[in-house]
Order: structure tokens, then sequence, then C-alpha cells
């Protein structure tokens, strides 16, 4: 499945880096293939907006504990601009450029903040330098992560900063299967690619709880080419991605026996979990017919009808997958058996 829900008739087959841990898929994916994955059809940016704004809100706050107010920002990959308008909301002197090759279409652009379409290597000449660099969860959905980072370095105001935000590979989390994450980045594999691309990291941190399994790292420019070979992943890595992938292959079945006894079921969430349900338990989706929501505004088009929740709260007794994030699981399965519902949850097997 494409981080947007889309589905790709392709394995997902992964190899993994010896040295850093870092991995990547097993059979090459083209060029020309990765680059139509971001085109008009790319819909993450404007499938769930308010979802959106509260994500941007969460990044925004974590940047600015991390960051001096900088004058000029370039987010390359910001998606629908809802970060970078938070950023400049928060820091009042800076000016903004955000670059997508999927930017949605409406032109948002005004004094103090540029919107365009394009990849890295489509950066403008005439957009200067840059004091802050941003990229949010984008490295892993690029070529080759050290070729990123050298053009985003190429941009980069003297004393600058570049902030890089992308999902931590260990434990192993959803993010891993994600097609177009065309890399899972450890830590080691993160600093390696920023060491070949003339960067040093200043700070390495995790996401606060609220954003989840993020990892970001702040680089500055570092003059010589000091590569150092990372230490090597840890030895459990392999086994434990191993096991993660194992599990959701065997998901679908599991979730069969559990609503087997549900003469209904419906789904609860119709996001990006339930997308990787369709697409990763097509047999236990094939059963859901209808999916309840809070607001059905910021549901996807994942097949079948969205409802109000309210609605299925008048059917007691009625199977309710639960295809939200394994970690606000459980408090979800309180809610759905006050209210004298029946949740299948999975978060036992797979818990992040
Ligand atoms: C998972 S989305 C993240 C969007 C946004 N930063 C956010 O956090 O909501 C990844 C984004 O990276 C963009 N992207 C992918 N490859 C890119 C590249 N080589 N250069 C610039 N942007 C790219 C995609 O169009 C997509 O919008």
């Amino acid at each position: 499945m494409l981080s947007d829900g889309r589905i790709v008739q392709r394995p997902l087959a992964k190899m993994a880096c010896l040295c850093c841990g870092a991995a990547f898929h097993a059979s090459g994916i083209s060029s020309a293939e990765v680059r139509t994955i971001y085109d008009d059809a790319y819909a993450l940016a404007r499938s769930s907006p308010k979802s959106d704004a509260q994500r941007a809100r969460a990044y925004c706050n974590w940047i600015r504990a991390e960051c001096a107010a900088p004058l000029n920002i370039l987010e390359v990959g910001c998606g629908s601009g809802a970060l970078l308008r938070e950023l400049l909301q928060a820091w009042p002197a800076a000016r903004g450029f955000g670059l997508d090759p999927a930017l949605p279409e409406t032109d948002p652009s005004n004094e103090r903040l540029r919107l365009a379409r394009g990849f890295v290597e489509d950066i403008p000449d005439d957009a200067g330098r840059f004091d802050l660099i941003i990229a949010v969860n984008v490295i892993e959905h690029t070529e080759a992560p050290a070729t990123f980072l050298r053009a985003l370095r190429s941009r980069l105001a003297p004393d600058g900063r570049i902030v890089i935000i992308c999902p931590e590979a260990r434990p192993p989390n959803l993010e891993l299967l994600f097609f177009d994450h065309l890399y899972s980045l450890t830590q080691a594999a993160l600093l390696a690619a920023s060491s070949a691309a003339s960067l040093a990291a200043k700070r390495q941190v995790s996401a606060p709880r609220e954003i989840g399994d993020f990892q970001m790292v702040v680089l500055e420019a570092h003059a010589a080419d000091a590569t150092t070979p990372p230490a090597g992943p840890p030895p459990e890595l392999l086994a434990e991605r191993n096991g993660y992938l194992g599990r959701w292959a065997g998901l679908d079945q599991i979730l069969l026996e559990r609503s087997a006894s549900a003469a209904r079921l419906v789904a609860f969430g119709g996001g990006q979990t339930a997308a990787l349900l369709r697409a990763y338990a097509p047999k236990t989706w094939s059963r859901v017919d209808a999916i309840a929501v809070d607001d059905p505004t910021e549901a996807w088009t994942l097949g079948p009808a969205v409802v109000p929740y309210q609605d299925i709260v008048q059917h007691p007794g009625c199977g309710v997958l639960v295809a939200t994030s394994p970690h606000v699981q459980a408090v979800l399965a309180e809610r759905l058996n006050r209210d004298g519902l029946q949740p299948i949850t999975w978060n036992d097997l797979i818990p992040r």
C-alpha cells in the first residue's frame, strides 16, 4: 500500500543494510515509477484536513522547541503547506517557501509564503538560501537519502540548520508497510546519510509521545566530508522486522476468526490504518459493510459507506473492527464496550 492508501500490485519484500540497518525494497523500483506516485492522484495532503492541521500544530511545537527563530524557511515535501503556515504564525518575522510535487491544487501563496509544485531538484534558482530547511516525513520516500540531503545542503545559508523528521525504524512499526517508503532509516542510517552529505548532527531526538514513532535530526554543514562508518545495526533488528511483517501476514486469518461470531461487521476508523487493513487483511475487510467515524468529513474513500459513529450505537452487539493505530485501540475498545458494541482489536499482536 502507498502512504495515501492506494494499493499497488507489488510484493512487499525488503532487504536491510548490514552496516547501518536501513531497510529497502528487495526488488528495484525505477525512478520513473517513484515519480509517478506523487502526482495529482497522491491524496494524502487533502484526505483529512482537520487531522492535517492538528498534526501540523504538533510538528510546529516540536520544531520550535528544537530551533531558534529563522528568517527564511524552506520546506521540501511540504504536503498541504499546513506546517509552514503554522511556523510562519509562530515566527512573525519569517518567510517561507514550500515545495511538493503533489501540492494540492490551491494557490494559498501570499507575501510571506510561497508554495510551488516540484521535487527537491526543482527548487528554483531564484529561491535563494535558507537559514532553516525542513523535510518532514519525506526522506524515507526518496531514492537516495544522501543525495536528497546534499540537495538541501546546497540551499543552506551560512550557519543555517536542516531539520529532518522521519519515522523511527526501531522498533518496527506501521511505516514498514508503506510501499512508497523506499527506506526505513535507523538512527545510524540517518547519521550515515548525513555524514555522506557533509552534514553533522547537532541533535538527534525521538518525537514527543503525542506525535508517535518518529525521529528528528538537526544538521549543520560540516566542512570536511568526514564519513564515519556506522557501528552496525543491533543483531536483533532483522528478527524484529521479520517477526513484525510475519504478524501482518497472519493478521487477516486471525481477524476472520475474531470476527466470526459477529453477524454484522463495521470498521471504526476511516484513515491510514483502515486503509492498511483494506490492503493487508482483505478477506476481513470484505466483510466490513460500513465505516463508522466521529467526523465523516475526515474519512478516506475506502469502499464501504461512511456513517457517523452514533448510527452504529443504535445496533447493540454489532461487531466493530477497530481500524485505528494500535496504541489507541485499548482506549477505543473500552468506549465501544461501554456503548454495547463488540470491539475486535489486534494491538495484542501488533502493538505499534
Ligand atoms: C508522507 S508525505 C509528507 C507530507 C508532509 N511533509 C506532512 O508531513 O504532512 C511525503 C511527501 O513528500 C513528497 N515527496 C516525495 N518525494 C519527494 C522528493 N524527491 N522531493 C520533494 N518532495 C517529495 C510527496 O509528494 C509527499 O507529499
